[in-house]
C-alpha cells in the first residue's frame, strides 16, 4: 500500500490533518491502535478558541458545532469564598471560547471522514515508523493475523503522548523538558443541568474545583485530590459533598447532583519535545508535548500544530517548496511554549501546593486579590484564555 501521507493515531491531531489534507486533495490514510469506539469514551476538556472554530470551519466540520455549541464570554475565578467575573469579551475586545466536548470534534471528524470514504485503519496491533530519516519512509502493522506495509512521503507522528513516533526517534535527537504537579483532577460527567451559566474555576483551602459542562443538561466537575487517590475510593455521593465543600453559598444553593456517567482521576503534567520534525516524520499534538488541563490549551495547541503542519504539507505537494516544513518545529514550540507557560501559571494560582508553605499560599492570595482588581492583569488572564492569534509575534 502506498499514500502521500501516513497518519499515526485517529485523535483529534490525526483525524484534524487528515481532513485538512484530504481537502487539499493529498491521499492520506490514518492508521489507529485502538478502535473507533474506544477513541470516543476518552472524556477530555471541552473549550474551543477561535483558532480551533476556524479549522473546524475550514475544513467544512462544524455545522454541529455552530449549533449545539455554547457561546461563553467570560468565566468566574471563586476565592475567600466570592465568585468574580472575568469578562473575557471585554477585556479582549469581542473574544469569546466555545463549549463544545473534545468527544463531539472526535465525532464529526470520524463522520466526516467516513462520509468521504477516506481510508482509516483502526484496531492496528504493532504500528512502527521505519526509514524517516530518508526519502521513503515506511510505517509496518498487523492486522487480523497479517503484517502491512504502508509506503508514504511523510510520517505524521498524532499519536498522543504514549506512541510509537516520539519513541523512535534516536535518543540523542530529541530533547524533553518536563514538570509532574503532585496532584490530579478527579472528574465527574453527570446528566444534571450545570450549576451556573459559566464556568468556575475554584481555589480553596480545600484544594481546587471546576465548575464545567457540555451542554445545558449536562455537567463535568473536577476537583483536585493527591495523586494516590483512587477512583474507587470516590462515591459519586462523596465527591459531590467535596465539591459542594469548594463553592460559594450561592453555587451550593444552585448544584444539582446526580448519577455520574464518567468517572476519572487524571494526573497533571507539562511536557514538551523538541524538536518536532525527524527528517520525513514530524510529531503533532499530545506525542509532542502535555499542558496541565487548567485553561484547557490541550486540544486547542493540536489543532495549531494540525494547522501549521497540513499548510506546510499542502504547500510541499503544490509549490514544491519546503520553506513552512522546515519552519514548522520553530513554528510550533514558539506557540506551545507560550501555551506551557500560561497553563502552568494558571495551575500555578489556582491550586493547593502544600509543599509551598504559609509564604506560598500568601502569595498566591496576592495574585488572585491583584488579578481581579488590575484590569491590566485580568486582561493578560483573558487574552490567553481566548488564545493567542495564529500569527502573534510573527
Ligand atoms: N499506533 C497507532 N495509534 C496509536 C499508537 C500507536 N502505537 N499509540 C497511540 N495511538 C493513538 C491513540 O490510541 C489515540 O487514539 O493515537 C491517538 C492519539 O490521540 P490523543 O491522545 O487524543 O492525542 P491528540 O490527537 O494529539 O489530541 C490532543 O487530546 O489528550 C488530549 O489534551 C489533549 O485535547 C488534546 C488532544
Ligand atoms: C472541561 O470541560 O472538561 C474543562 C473545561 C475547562 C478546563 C478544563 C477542562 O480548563
Amino acid at each position: 500500500m502506498r499514500t502521500q501521507v501516513a497518519i499515526i493515531g485517529a485523535g483529534p491531531s490525526g483525524l484534524l490533518l487528515g481532513a485538512l489534507l484530504s481537502k487539499a486533495g493529498i491521499d492520506n490514510i490514518i492508521v489507529e491502535r485502538q478502535s473507533g469506539e474506544y477513541v470516543l469514551g476518552r472524556i477530555r476538556a471541552g473549550v474551543l478558541e477561535q483558532v480551533t472554530v476556524d479549522l473546524l470551519d475550514e475544513i467544512g466540520v462544524s455545522q454541529r458545532l455552530h449549533k449545539e455549541g455554547l457561546v461563553h464570554g467570560g468565566f468566574d475565578l471563586l476565592f475567600a469564598g466570592k465568585r468574580h467575573r472575568i469578562d473575557m469579551n471585554h477585556l479582549t475586545g469581542g473574544k469569546n471560547v466555545v463549549v463544545y466536548g473534545q468527544t463531539e470534534v472526535t465525532r464529526d471528524l470520524m463522520d466526516d471522514r467516513a462520509a468521504k470514504g477516506l481510508t482509516t485503519i483502526y484496531e492496528a496491533d504493532n504500528v512502527q515508523v521505519h526509514d524517516f530519516e530518508g526519502s521513503n519512509p515506511r510505517v509496518t502493522y498487523d492486522k487480523d493475523g497479517k503484517s502491512h506495509t504502508l509506503a508514504c512521503d511523510f510520517i505524521a507522528g498524532c499519536d498522543g503522548f504514549h506512541g510509537v513516533c516520539r519513541a523512535s526517534v534516536p535518543k540523542g535527537a530529541i530533547k524533553e523538558f518536563e514538570k509532574v504537579y503532585p496532584f490530579g483532577w478527579l472528574g465527574i460527567l453527570a446528566d444534571v443541568p450545570p450549576v451556573s451559566h459559566e464556568l468556575i474555576y475554584a481555589n480553596t483551602e480545600r484544594g481546587f474545583a471546576l465548575c464545567s459542562m457540555r451542554s445545558p443538561t449536562r455537567s463535568r466537575y473536577y476537583v483536585q485530590v493527591p495523586l494516590s487517590d483512587k477512583v474507587e475510593e470516590w462515591s459519586d455521593d462523596r465527591f459531590w459533598k467535596e465539591l459542594r465543600l469548594h463553592l460559594d453559598p450561592q453555587a451550593q444553593e444552585s448544584l444539582v447532583t446526580g448519577p455520574s456517567i464518567e468517572k476519572s482521576i487524571a494526573p497533571l503534567r507539562s511536557f514538551v519535545a523538541e524538536p518536532m520534525r525527524f527528517g520525513r516524520m514530524f510529531l503533532a499534538g499530545d506525542a509532542a508535548h502535555i499542558v496541565p488541563p487548567t485553561g484547557a490549551k490541550g486540544l486547542n495547541l493540536a489543532a495549531t500544530d494540525v494547522k501549521y503542519l497540513g499548510d506546510a504539507i499542502v504547500e510541499h505537494f503544490a509549490e514544491k517548496s519546503d520553506a513552512d516544513i522546515d519552519h514548522y518545529s520553530q513554528r510550533c514550540l514558539r506557540r506551545i511554549w507560550r501555551a506551557e507557560r500560561f497553563s502552568w501559571w494558571f495551575t500555578s494560582l489556582m491550586h493547593q501546593f502544600p509543599e509551598a508553605g504559609g509564604f506560598g499560599q500568601k502569595v498566591q492570595e496576592a495574585e488572585l486579590d491583584y488579578l481581579i482588581h488590575s484590569e491590566a492583569a485580568s486582561r493578560a488572564l483573558a487574552e490567553n484564555y481566548v488564545g493567542l492569534p495564529l500569527n502573534f509575534g510573527e
